[in-house]
């Protein structure tokens, strides 16, 4: 079984544990080909980048367009993911990062292109050049604001995130001159169906070898020295906390 969001390590204790008593209707049933390594190497972040990635395909959105899709905060745990999964997928995917070290990476895991968090912070216009198809958006604010702008004509964005800010100073313009989508994304109350449909979608879409540079494995000893890390920006992809690893 599998259980990621409803809140558990948030409201409800027991995050790292080994053993717990949870509501059944919380958990799916781990996919048939996925160990439960797997499972949390993907976790919460790797499950949201599924649910982005459906909601647009479900808005209309198709591999071979004459435009790349957007994913920003792409070093990320869902940004990293989202990039493994639209490059298998067919997409021609162009990361924006921060971290310049990280263009190798994210390049092996299906990249096209890299674009500079500096870049895509500046304050846009209301409308600017149409440069995405799409995009997998998990860091809010400017950045979000310049990504709508910049979204091709009916295009769509899937919005999980707040890593750079929890506001959006955008204008209505991208949506009513360009028909252009903001579909929201949330993985914590996500419905079980739904979720079944993710995990199973994980299976066939996300290549092994991906997941083998996203994720590392910690002991729980590293815990407190993770968090600092992954407030500083230090921490890239996915960590899968073992709490038998010494
Ligand atoms: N809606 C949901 O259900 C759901 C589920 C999971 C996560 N989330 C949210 O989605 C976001 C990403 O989650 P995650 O697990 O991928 O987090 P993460 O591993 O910490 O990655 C976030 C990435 O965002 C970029 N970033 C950090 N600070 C930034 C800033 N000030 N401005 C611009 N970019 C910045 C960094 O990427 P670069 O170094 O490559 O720039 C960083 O690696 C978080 O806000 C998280 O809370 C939402």
């Amino acid at each position: 079984m599998v259980l990621t969001g409803w809140s558990v390590g948030e409201r409800y204790w027991g995050g790292y544990t080994q053993k717990a008593r949870l509501q059944s209707r919380w958990l799916v049933p781990l996919p048939t080909g996925m160990d439960t390594k797997t499972a949390m190497a993907i976790g919460t972040a790797g499950f949201t980048a599924m649910l982005c990635v459906m909601a647009l395909e479900e808005a209309g959105m198709t591999p071979g367009g004459d435009k790349p899709i957007l994913v920003t905060g792409a070093s990320g745990g869902v940004g990293s993911v989202a990039v493994a999964l639209l490059a298998k997928l067919g997409y021609t995917v162009h990361a924006v990062s921060g971290r310049p070290e990280t263009e190798g990476y994210l390049r092996e895991l299906g990249a096209a292109g890299f674009v500079s968090r500096e870049e895509m912070s500046q304050p846009p216009k209301p409308l600017e050049a149409q440069r995405w198809a799409g995009a997998v958006d998990t860091v809010g604010g400017t950045m979000l604001a310049r990504v709508l702008a910049e979204i091709d004509y009916g295009g769509a964005v899937a919005a999980c995130g707040l890593a750079g800010g929890a506001d959006l100073p955008t204008t209505v313009m991208p949506f009513i001159l360009r028909g252009v989508k903001l579909l929201g994304v949330d993985s914590v109350m996500c419905p079980l169906p739904r979720r079944r449909q993710a995990w199973e979608r994980l299976v066939q879409d996300l290549p092994g070898n991906a997941l083998q540079s996203i994720a590392h494995v910690a002991s729980l000893e590293e815990v407190p020295q993770l968090a600092e890390d992954i407030i500083a920006g230090r921490v890239r992809g996915r960590v899968v906390v073992d709490p038998n690893a010494a």
